[in-house]
């Protein structure tokens, strides 16, 4: 069993397990060179063989208890037939949504346009050492909604307006999405990985009386199929502050990562019978060496004792200085 699954499902609160969100990706040079010879980013997602060497990229580097997948939230609008295109500095850019193609869309096809991403995870799995874990993940369908129905005005607020208009459409496309997600989750399960995290990075973005509708049920759901699949499941419902107490009592997820607004005493108060993850913000990282130990040491006293996965608040941050991370983790690693 891997030191992440352990402290997930024995909840063992001896060893603390640590990966970092985002840890493959732009503040790597060697993941920058590749992309700087791969334009198309769907592209380099749906190449099997790059795609599992960017995955292994920080495992090379730093002493991580897990890979994650090189692939994006975003894979699931594109293997539904709408177009996905990541422009520099603009973030992600999707044609107008359709519903006469999404509705005729059907798994199989689904399942064949996403295929490289589950043989990316069997040719990771080949070569990852037997004690780490290999994790795959999903967008939560509001998350996917956000993006596929164009709902946000600018980069921190929905557009209200256009969330009544699109309601129905909305109400249609969250339990379709729901299905497709499970059907790429059992995909990447049965191709090798064997943890899952949902992002629902703009969680934090939901009207208080939608929360219910359209984020505990559909995460809730994503996370029953995984119980029954009995594959640990991490959810990450970012920015909705005290709200993580109802979702984690509705939802029950195995663990729950924590963004960098919730105060780690109040989590660890509040969400005692639950194993936690991350929680400490990303732009810490940029800051000076002992501002960072600091930081570390902050989150790792509070969590002593009970079980946690050092991560962070959201992801690494393009700016970070790899060579900081090794430091991190062997901080990590020593905590008494
Ligand atoms: O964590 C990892 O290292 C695995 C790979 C991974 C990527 N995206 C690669 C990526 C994961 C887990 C994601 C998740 C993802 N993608 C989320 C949820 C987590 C979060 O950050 O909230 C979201 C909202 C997306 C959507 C997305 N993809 C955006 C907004 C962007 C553009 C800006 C950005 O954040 O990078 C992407 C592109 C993307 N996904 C890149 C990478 C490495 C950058 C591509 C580039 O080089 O331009």
């Amino acid at each position: 069993m891997s030191k992440l699954i352990n402290c997930i499902l024995n909840k063992d609160p001896s060893c603390t397990p640590v990966w970092f969100m985002r840890q493959a990706g732009r503040y790597l040079p060697e993941f920058k060179k590749i992309r700087s010879e791969n334009q198309d980013f769907i592209k380099l997602c749906l190449n099997s063989d790059l795609s599992s060497e960017i995955t292994l990229q920080p495992l090379k580097r730093f002493n991580l208890d897990a890979a994650i997948i090189f692939s994006d939230i975003l894979m699931i609008p594109y293997g539904l037939g709408q177009e996905v295109k990541f422009e520099k500095n603009k973030g992600p850019i999707l044609s107008e949504f359709n519903q006469k193609i999404f509705l005729k869309n059907d798994k199989n096809n689904f399942i064949k346009r996403l295929k490289p991403v589950y043989e990316a995870i069997r040719k990771t799995r080949k070569k990852l050492d037997k004690n780490k874990s290999l994790i795959s993940f999903v967008g939560a369908p509001w998350t996917l909604a956000v993006y596929m129905l164009g709902l946000k005005k600018n980069k921190n607020e929905i557009d209200l307006n256009k969330l009544k208009e699109k309601e129905s459409e909305l109400k249609l496309i969250i339990p379709k999405l729901n299905e497709y997600l499970c059907t790429h989750l059992e995909n990447q399960i049965n191709a090798g990985a064997d943890t899952v995290q949902i992002f629902d990075s703009w969680a934090g973005l939901i009207p208080n009386k939608n929360l219910h509708d359209y984020c505990y049920i559909p995460n809730k759901k994503i996370v029953e199929f995984c119980k029954e699949k009995k594959t640990p499941v991490i959810c990450f419902p970012r920015g909705i502050n005290k709200n993580y107490l109802p979702f984690a009592e509705i939802v029950k997820p195995d663990c729950l990562n924590l963004d960098y607004e919730i105060d780690p005493f109040w989590a660890k108060i509040n969400l005692k019978s639950f194993c936690l993850q991350g929680g400490m913000n990303p732009m810490i990282l940029l800051k000076s060496e002992k501002e960072i130990f600091n930081e570390v040491d902050r989150y790792l006293t509070i969590f002593k004792g009970v079980p946690y996965i050092f991560n962070l608040g959201h992801g690494l941050l393009p700016e970070t200085n790899p060579n900081i991370l090794n430091k991190v983790i062997e901080r990590v690693n020593n905590f008494k």
